[in-house]
């Protein structure tokens, strides 16, 4: 037995003798895999400069949104989402800009955008990603619902984008990505530690080196690259703003967890420090009520 694959079975308790070929990747080569995906289409920097315009209106951004109906379908249902609350709903796309606002639509059309460039690279990514994904997304915005944190929509995309590493490695580097996945159909268990021993890079690094590229506001960046930092040092890291948004998608990623609706059959939750939560007033624990309300959310959000 080579002493690599010794190690991975008394670090992680598999039982079955697994035949991996340890050589990892390094984060110099997801970098330069990155920098050949193509550039976030145009409509994404326009938007992003109609948001720097103080003359810029809710019609002006509407009229680039209209030119994508992928992307005008996806808005209207987020503005028709219950989190929203849009008094009789709303069909007409500046009225939706103008009640999610200009940084929610620029990050739903960055979550957009960037799954279908992820999805172009042509190899299949494990259900479980996406089923995580979506799962955090949907207990995201009931989080920031409850705690009135403005334009729900936005902790939406964020819990969609939140483990964009992992989608980024097994878009660009499927054998990775594979052999990850073998281990944890052995019985491995889904852990940043894991996926150093398996594929040389964590998903956090990757997803900062992929948001960095592809300019994703701060806030997005910190939230990829952040959401298992504890928040006593995350200010440190990464600036004060970001936090809350941040601890909402790591308490989302626990709470799906804990609902057996993540994706993922095994692997710790995000860890959670109780004095965080109570600092950005977030409830500690889930009651019963707030399981069943958290599992049928899940359930009923179960595309992009
Ligand atoms: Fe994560
Ligand atoms: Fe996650």
């Amino acid at each position: 037995m080579k002493r690599a694959e010794r190690l991975m079975r008394l670090k992680f308790g598999i039982e079955e003798p697994i035949i991996i070929d340890m050589e990892k990747l390094s984060i110099d080569e997801f970098v330069d895999s990155i920098e050949q995906l193509p550039s976030l289409p145009e409509s994404c920097y326009k938007i992003e400069k109609i948001i720097e315009d103080p003359n810029a209106g809710p019609s002006d951004l509407a009229a680039i949104i209209e030119t994508d109906a992928g992307l005008a379908s996806r808005i209207f249902k987020l503005a028709n989402s219950p989190y929203v609350a849009i008094p009789g709903g709303v069909d007409d796309l500046s009225r939706a800009v103008s009640f999610l606002g200009f940084s929610t639509i620029h990050q739903i059309v960055i979550c957009v955008q960037s799954y279908e460039l992820l999805g172009k690279c042509g190899a299949s990514i494990p259900a479980w990603i996406n089923k995580h994904a979506l799962a955090v997304a949907a207990v995201s915005e009931l989080i920031a619902a409850r705690i009135d944190l403005p334009f729900p929509p936005k902790a939406y995309t964020a819990g969609l984008l939140h483990d964009m590493g992992r989608l980024a490695i097994a878009a660009l580097f499927p054998e990775a990505m594979s052999r990850y996945c073998e281990v944890i159909e052995q019985g491995g268990t889904h852990s940043l530690e894991l996926e150093l021993e398996t594929m040389g890079v964590d998903h956090l690094s990757v997803g900062y080196e992929l948001a960095d590229y592809w300019n994703y506001p701060p806030m997005l960046e910190a939230v990829i690259s952040g959401h298992h930092t504890p928040l006593q040092t995350y200010g440190e890291q990464f600036g004060r703003g970001p936090e809350k948004l941040a601890k909402v998608v790591s308490l989302a990623d626990n709470w799906a967890w804990q609902a057996g609706a993540t994706g993922l059959p095994t692997g710790n939750p995000v860890p959670l420090d109780k004095q965080d939560l109570i600092s950005i007033q977030l409830p500690l624990e889930m009651d019963p009520e707030l399981k069943e309300e958290v599992t049928t959310e899940i359930s009923s959000r179960n595309s992009l």
